[in-house]
């Protein structure tokens, strides 16, 4: 993921993923004192833990089953390749018993502050007998508590539709999967994440819908059968509204924080610079100098991507979620938004750091949907080489991503 560090906050996975991609191709943060996931509520069915899903009749198939709607390997999917089932082990670490501390923290396997993303953190009186929080993020972190619909969801007859009516959670649309996401991959000013979290040395927190779903990995296919059976849009229309929810978290926290938003939702790079780096030779400040700006990546990859100006887009968000909906994005316009998102990163010095990450999650979205379409070859060198550029280095070398971005972009003027 981050192709920028702070410490250790480099994620292999996640830039694994990319270069495989482009190889084709003000409420105070709460402390966490009770479980603050907006799903679990004390009125709410019981969590019966990964195990009830698991048996190899039902998702804990060793291989994907070819006459099932389903791949019904899902559990094996998430065991052995999900980081997710992985996430309670991560609070044994020393980094995370160190974390805990600088916090004035107990053991972190028993606080909230770090339960409420690291499993499913659902209150004891919700727990059923086979639930247990060290599955770490288990399915019903995602697809809801399971009691309600457990045993109405196999019965005959039973429908997607069915099954969200029984408390299924619906994720469908990529609003509402995004929503789910950030919930633990953003700063919602509910789950614990705020700049002292940082401060105490978690890793940075960053979310692209698209290349996080890849790196997951998937454990559903989006083939004919689940078509019939959800609602699906292109890659393009869901990477753009996941972009879409990303803009409208931070503009609803900014507001909602007033004069002084943590930190956590401002670009970390304007602080965290060496001073020998000289930003303010190269940097154009669209703000104040010495002002650090918000992290507004999501609203300017939306401004270059649908070429509106960024100060016009924080007011008419919902216009563009509309927009999007209609998922009607012909292969002309992705042409044109990648060159647009390409242009963006001839000019490194007007964007920050976590918007040239999230541009370059993008370009590798835009490539492999216009990948498929043979007409148009792939540009994977320079691509490829632009990606390590931003990956490579602390900060940004701009001449270097302009370089590249010019080289990229001839290449595609020649398809
Ligand atoms: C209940 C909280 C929670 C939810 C909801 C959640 N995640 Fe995670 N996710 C985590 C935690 C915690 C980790 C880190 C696991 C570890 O290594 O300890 C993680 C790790 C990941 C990773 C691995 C990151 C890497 O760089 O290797 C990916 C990819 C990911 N999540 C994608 C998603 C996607 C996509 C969604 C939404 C469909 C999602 N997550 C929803 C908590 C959550
Ligand atoms: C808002 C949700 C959230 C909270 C709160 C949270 N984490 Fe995390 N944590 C994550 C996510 C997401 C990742 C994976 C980051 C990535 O790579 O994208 C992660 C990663 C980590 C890692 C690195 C795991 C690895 O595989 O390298 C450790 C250690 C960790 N968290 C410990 C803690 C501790 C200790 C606390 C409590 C003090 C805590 N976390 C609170 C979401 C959270
Ligand atoms: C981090 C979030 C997350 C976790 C954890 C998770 N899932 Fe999913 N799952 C999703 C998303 C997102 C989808 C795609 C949306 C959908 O089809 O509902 C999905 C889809 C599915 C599907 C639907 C496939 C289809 O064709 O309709 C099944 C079945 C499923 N998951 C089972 C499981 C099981 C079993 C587990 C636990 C072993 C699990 N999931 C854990 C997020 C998650
Ligand atoms: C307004 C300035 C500012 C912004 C923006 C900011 N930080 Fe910080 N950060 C600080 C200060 C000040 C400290 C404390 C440094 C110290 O204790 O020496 C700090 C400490 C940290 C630390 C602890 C390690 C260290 O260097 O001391 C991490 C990790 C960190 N921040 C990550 C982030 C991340 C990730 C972001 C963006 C989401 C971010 N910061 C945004 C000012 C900022």
């Amino acid at each position: 993921m981050p192709p920028f560090r702070i410490h250790h906050l480099s994620r292999p996975a996640i830039q694994a993923l990319i270069l495989a991609v482009l190889a084709c191709a003000t409420t105070p943060p709460s402390s966490g004192e009770t479980p603050s996931s907006p799903s679990i509520q004390s009125t709410a069915p019981r969590y019966l833990g990964v195990s009830s899903c698991a048996s190899s009749n039902c998702h804990g198939s060793s291989r994907p089953r070819e006459t099932s709607p389903v791949l019904q390997n899902e559990f094996f999917s998430w065991y052995k390749k999900d980081e997710h089932s992985k996430a309670y082990k991560s609070l044994l670490t020393p980094e995370a018993k160190r974390m805990a501390f600088h916090l004035g923290l107990g053991a972190p396997e028993k606080e909230h502050r770090c339960l409420n993303c690291h499993a499913t953190n659902a209150p004891a009186h919700l727990q059923g007998e086979r639930f247990a929080l060290s599955d770490g993020v288990g399915c019903e972190s995602c697809h809801g508590a399971a009691d309600g619909w457990i045993k109405a969801h196999v019965e005959k007859g039973a429908t997607h539709q069915s099954n969200i009516a029984n408390g299924l959670r619906d994720l469908d649309s990529p609003v509402a999967r995004a929503s789910l996401c950030i919930d633990c991959h953003g700063v919602t000013g509910k789950n614990g994440l705020d700049h002292t979290l940082y401060g105490a040395g978690h890793p940075r927190i960053e979310f692209e819908l698209d290349s996080y779903q890849a790196v997951m990995p998937r454990h559903w296919r989006e083939d004919d059968d689940y078509r019939a059976r959800k609602s699906t849009v292109s890659r393009t229309t869901a990477w753009l509204l996941g972009q879409y929810t990303l803009a409208k978290n931070v503009t609803k926290l900014a507001k909602a924080q007033g004069n002084s938003p943590d930190f956590s939702l401002y670009q970390c790079y304007s602080c965290h610079h060496d001073f020998s780096e000289k930003q303010f030779l190269w940097k154009n400040y669209r703000g104040t100098p010495g002002k650090p700006p918000l992290n507004d990546a999501a609203i300017d990859i939306l401004a270059t991507t649908l070429n509106r100006p960024a100060t016009q887009l924080d007011h008419s968000l919902d216009t563009v979620r509309r927009e999007l909906e209609e998922d009607a994005i012909s292969a002309r316009q992705k042409g044109e938004m990648l060159r647009s998102l390409l242009i963006s990163l001839t000019r490194p010095a007007d964007f920050s750091l976590q918007y040239v990450e999230q541009a370059i999650m993008g370009v590798s979205v835009l490539l492999s949907e216009l990948d498929a379409d043979p007409a148009i070859a792939s540009m994977t060198p320079q691509e490829r080489a632009l990606y390590k550029e931003v990956e490579s280095s602390r900060t940004v070398n701009p001449d270097r991503v302009r370089e590249l971005a010019l080289q990229a972009l001839k290449t595609i003027g020649k398809r």
